[in-house]
């Protein structure tokens, strides 16, 4: 019987194991993430973001909107900067949709182009959405323009997640 109450053998078997169990952590660990990520998701679907907009400047006209907020993601904290057109439809209800082209991800404007007015237009490849958001038939977009939940906090416009957009039927 050894002296030591720590034989090298054991010693050795200790650190491998220590080793082995931090080197497993670093796979299992983005492994738990991913599987957690969807539920976190789901939280901050619910996250809606201030803008500058107030509702009563809303007009039938869409309307670029820039608006900005923080964003976390585990410990890093960065500023993000979104675009919405912005608009009320027949009904007076408010219509905001998301500028990123369904083709590739340009980002679209509202007529700004002279053949055809009155609809978003892609400089990109020519794609064109009617004003709610539905692609034109026979240009690049395979599906509508996302659109953004919509809420109203102290007469200022509330923008959450773009969703797929329930305007088109
Ligand atoms: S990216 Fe918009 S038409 Fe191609």
């Amino acid at each position: 019987m050894s002296k030591d109450p720590v034989s090298r053998r054991q010693f050795l078997n200790y650190t491998l194991m220590g080793v082995g169990g931090f080197m497993a952590a670093g796979v299992v660990m983005p492994m738990l993430r991913f599987a957690v990520d969807p539920v976190l998701e789901v939280e901050a679907a619910g996250n809606f973001h201030a803008t500058k907009l107030k509702v009563s400047d809303i007009t039938s006209e869409p309307q670029r909107v820039d608006f900005k907020y923080e964003q976390t993601d585990g410990w890093y904290k960065s500023d993000v900067t979104q675009t919405a057109w912005v608009y009320k439809d027949e009904k007076g209800d408010i219509v905001a949709l998301s500028p990123t082209c369904k083709h590739l991800g340009c980002t679209v404007n509202w007529s700004t182009n002279k053949q055809h007015p009155n609809q978003f237009f892609c400089p990109c490849h020519g794609g064109r959405y009617e004003k709610n958001g539905k692609n034109v038939p026979g240009t690049p977009p395979a599906a509508p323009l996302d659109a953004y939940p919509t809420k109203v906090k102290g007469g200022y416009l509330y923008l959450g997640k773009p969703q797929p957009n329930p305007y088109v039927k």
